[in-house]
């Protein structure tokens, strides 16, 4: 079953634009129509990457005082870590649970601290996190590649995952953002779309065109074009 309620919502991922025109590129995908920033934090250590941090996400939040700055953190201290993006002018925070010990707290911590909560689940992370943390979650993030690099290919078994959380939603009686993250691409859309996904994160497949409004549109209509609803 599709997520009709929910809109769909395209967040380009800036870790494939030009970070040396990092506001440029911000303003030109939000111009052609995307709805979030996705922030890919990574420090080295949780993944074998290094990308930005706080001083970044602060200059984004002046720059773009309403842009939707939706920040996915890959580090081996979100508890420590997570509320500080917040404070920073985070509208969503995610962060993977493995990592943390104490996600239930960070997850409070977050929306203490004014952004919406999320927690991401690895290709190879089971979904029981989820049971008793619902009620703190704003958005659950599936990884469609394992964290650390754009430009990977889709893994398929996303799709399966994907329902088998949307049953553990409806029977929890819960209704989130459902993210996925990690080669989307106009290819997979539509089947992301269709199986409950709201929130498709797009790195390569938009900064890596040169026409950023068609690129975004493309994505747009492939999830559209497959709800049968
Ligand atoms: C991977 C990141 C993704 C990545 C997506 O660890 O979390 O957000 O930038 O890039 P693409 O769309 O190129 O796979
Ligand atoms: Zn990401």
């Amino acid at each position: 079953m599709p997520n009709p309620v929910r809109p769909l919502l395209i967040a380009p991922s800036i870790l494939a634009s030009d970070f040396a025109r990092l506001g440029e590129e911000c303003r030109a995908v939000l111009e052609a129509g995307a709805d979030w920033l996705h922030v890919d934090v990574m420090d080295g250590h949780y993944v074998p990457n290094l990308t930005i941090g706080l001083p970044v996400l602060r200059s984004l939040r002046a720059a773009l005082p309403d842009a939707f700055l939706d920040v996915h953190l890959m580090i081996d201290n979100p508890d420590e870590m997570a509320p500080r993006f917040a404070e920073a002018g985070a509208d969503m925070v995610t962060f993977h649970p493995e990592p943390s010990r104490h996600p239930h707290r960070t997850l409070q911590a977050i929306r203490a601290a004014g952004a919406r909560a999320g927690l991401v689940f690895n290709p190879g992370t089971p979904l029981t996190w989820v049971d008793h943390l619902v009620e703190e979650l704003d958005m659950i993030l599936l990884m469609s590649v394992n964290p650390g690099f754009g430009g990977q290919a889709f893994i398929e078994s996303t799709l399966g995952k994907l329902n088998l959380l949307r049953q553990k939603l409806d029977a929890l009686g819960a209704d989130l953002d459902i993210q996925i993250d990690g080669g989307v691409t106009a290819d997979n859309a539509g089947a992301l779309r269709a199986a409950g996904a709201n929130v498709l994160v797009a790195g390569s497949a938009i900064f890596k065109k040169d026409d950023y409004a068609a690129a975004v549109d493309a994505i747009r209509q492939a999830a559209h074009g497959e709800i049968t609803t």
